[in-house]
């Protein structure tokens, strides 16, 4: 008997593309909206989660429903600093109607979250701001995984910190906000950056993300909850700007090297002088960090229990790092 198919949304997304490198040994179908996939390959319907049945004929759907065992929910509406009912209509009512495909398919879910919703956690020591530019986002995300705990179907949840490209390659399919922020300081542009004391800079590569999920699918392995993060192994703020710095050089660069300020500190007439594009820059690296700081700096992590129970790579942030700064480079 062929086994049954996993069905991946978002497949065109940086995840998604991630991820269909990873998933071997079963059929794959890819739910695309309006995204292309770089190769031809896997099979492909063309819906829209924020719909129900994902805007999809019947007979497409309940096909759909006999043939799928898993469903891999990464595709959302990812952009930062949206009102609210714009990921109300994609990330949360989409999650609902992956849940509704998975009870009639009887498929279990693996859903891509994000490690931002430790911001929101009840102890957290710092409130995110409602203007935080990542608030309505990540609320969506939270409101997704307790649309799923209520749900009764069987499903696992992993939340990604910032991704950065391939850990070997740097190679990515759209340059995340970790390598544009890398070219915005290694252009010199950079005069202050802002960070919460204490705060560690955790970036994980997307190769990494997309083994954690393809080896629990492997294993047929759910009900878990995976932070794809460093926690206290991650980088230190002087560190993660050392390695920016050292990577300019490295391209003949002389830069200035930023001053780290307390977001809190920054300077109302200072930021007013800076280029509307350096300014946006501070504003969302501020609110970043305060995303950080209100998950008490240092995010949780399972990264060790994905390398002795999953067998996943040791792979050093920080090589990653300069792999994805030189990749975004060239
Ligand atoms: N990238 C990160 O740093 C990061 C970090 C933590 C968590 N995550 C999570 O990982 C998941 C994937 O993120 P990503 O970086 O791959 O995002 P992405 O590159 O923006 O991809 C998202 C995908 O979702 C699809 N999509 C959006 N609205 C849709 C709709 N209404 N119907 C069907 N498909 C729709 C998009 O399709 P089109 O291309 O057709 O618009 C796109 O391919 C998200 O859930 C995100 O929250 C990402």
């Amino acid at each position: 008997m062929t086994a049954r198919a996993i069905l991946l949304t978002g497949a065109a997304g940086v995840v998604g593309q991630a991820l269909l490198a990873e998933l071997t040994g079963r059929p794959v179908i890819c739910l695309l909206r309006r995204g292309r996939l770089p190769a031809a390959g896997p099979e492909v319907v063309t819906g829209d989660i924020s719909r129900p049945s994902f805007g999809l004929p019947p007979e497409v759907y309940e096909s759909l429903t006999r043939r799928v065992g898993t469903v891999i929910h990464s595709a959302a509406l990812t952009e930062w600093g949206r009102p609210a009912e714009d990921y109300e209509g994609v990330n949360i009512a989409g999650t609902r109607h992956v849940i509704d495909f998975a009870r009639v398919a009887g498929a279990s879910v693996h859903y891509i979250s994000t490690a931002f919703v430790a911001a929101l956690a009840g102890e957290a020591p710092v409130r995110l701001r409602p203007d935080n530019v990542t608030t309505n986002y990540v609320l969506s995300k939270r409101a997704s995984e307790l649309l799923l705990a209520e749900s009764g179907v069987p499903h696992s949840v992993y939340r990604p910190t910032n991704l950065i490209g391939h850990s070997t390659t740097g190679w990515t399919s759209k340059p995340q906000i970790v390598q544009l922020v890398a070219d915005w300081v290694g252009r010199g542009r950079a005069e202050v950056f802002p960070a919460h004391p204490g705060n560690l800079i955790d970036v994980v590569a997307q190769d990494l993300c997309a083994k954690a999920v393809a080896e629990a699918i492997r294993r047929d392995d759910v009900g878990r909850q995976f932070w794809l993060t460093y926690g206290k192994a991650a980088m230190t703020v002087d560190e993660a700007v050392e390695l920016l710095i050292e990577h300019a050089r490295s391209t003949g660069r002389r830069i200035r090297i930023p001053r780290i300020v307390h977001p809190a500190d920054l300077d109302e007439a200072e930021l007013n002088a800076l280029p509307p594009s350096s300014r946006r820059f501070v504003q969302v690296l501020g609110d970043v960090s305060e995303v950080t700081a209100a998950s008490g700096g240092i995010l949780p992590s399972s990264m060790s229990e994905l390398v002795e129970e999953y067998g996943l790579p040791e792979i050093g942030d920080k090589d990653a790092f300069r792999r994805s700064l030189l990749a975004a480079a060239n």
